[in-house]
């Protein structure tokens, strides 16, 4: 097993890598990962943390998957059927290792790298990429509470705190305002990539199914795509133990659960009035050279 397998005795520091903030649980594998060797039919699902992807990954699989193995949906959780490309976490396999060995065609592999950290493979093989954005305000609460039960994060201290290193850039991954930008460009070029939206997928889980479809050039009936919808309600991801993360040692469910409210405007309970005219400003100058547009409440 490549995985760390070290007992976790105390939270992460944040470190300066290749131009990002990171933890080393993504980077203590990093040639293996620069060199990963993409195949052709690949799947990659590539978000900020906490835009969804568990989300996205769990309606991919069972686009593809979920008739033909149904021992897969009760047995192995979704971290293990949708490899984490750059993870190295306690008590699981390396991303690596388990994207190697999945047996399935296609493969379906998640990453958080941002754009020009992706291991090249995947656009020489002009892999299909689907990208999963969410507001920034929503996507900071969110990252804030995981942080706080994720006990591989560094610690993430206060609201207050949190949401002005949010605001510098310095969660793991980097800065928000980046990736969601770098992607986004990346589309002028590379035409392979489907940029989604959380708050898309709140209003209208069934109708971002189809496009979904329309993508992957997956004829999928009708029927079976409004089962899929169905199945992947949160109140349902939250009771299911494969797709809930409950699994995972190193999260503290009695700080907050993995699944906690997959709302669209939950920021309006954390931001205060001058921390939400702050965060304005500064938003309208970072991303002033952008078209991309988010909703921050539906
Ligand atoms: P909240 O913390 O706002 O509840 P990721 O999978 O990228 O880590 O994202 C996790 C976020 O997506 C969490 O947001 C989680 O609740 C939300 N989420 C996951 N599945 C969802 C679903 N089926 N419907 C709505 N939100 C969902």
């Amino acid at each position: 097993m490549e995985g760390s397998d070290l007992p976790l005795t105390s939270r992460s520091e944040l470190i300066e890598f290749e131009g990002i903030s990171m933890v080393h649980f993504f980077t203590d594998n990093w040639e293996n990962i620069q060199n990963f060797q993409a195949r052709p039919d690949d799947i990659l699902i590539t978000t900020y943390p906490k835009a969804g992807t568990t989300w996205v990954s769990y309606i991919l699989d069972l686009l593809y998957f979920g008739n033909a193995a149904p021992e897969r949906q009760t047995s192995q959780p979704i971290y293990i059927r949708v490899p984490f490309l750059e993870a190295t976490l306690p008590d699981i396999p390396s991303g690596v290792e388990l994207a190697d060995k999945l047996p399935t065609t296609p493969r379906l592999i998640k990453t958080h790298l941002p754009v020009q950290l992706v291991p090249k493979s995947f656009w020489e093989q002009n892999c299909r990429v689907i990208y999963v954005a969410r507001n920034a305000k929503d996507n900071a609460v969110s990252f804030f509470h995981f942080d706080r039960m994720n006990l591989t994060a560094p610690d993430p201290q206060d609201w207050n705190t949190y949401l002005q290193r949010f605001k510098d850039g310095k969660t793991v991954f980097g800065p928000w305002y980046d990736h969601v930008c770098g992607y986004w460009e990346k589309k002028q070029t590379y035409s392979n990539i489907h940029y989604m939206f959380f708050e898309d997928m709140v209003e209208d889980t069934g109708r971002e199914v189809e496009r979904l479809c329309s993508f992957l050039g997956l004829s999928t009936p009708t029927e079976e795509r409004e089962r899929i919808t169905k199945g992947v309600h949160f109140d349902t991801m939250k009771l299911n133990k494969m797709t809930n993360y409950s699994t995972v040692p190193a999260m503290d469910f009695k700080v907050s659960p993995f699944m906690r409210k997959g709302k669209v405007g939950d920021w309006k309970n954390h931001f205060t009035v001058a921390q939400n005219e702050q965060f304005d400003e500064h938003y309208k100058q970072k991303m002033k050279n952008t078209t991309l547009q988010f909703r921050t409440e539906l």
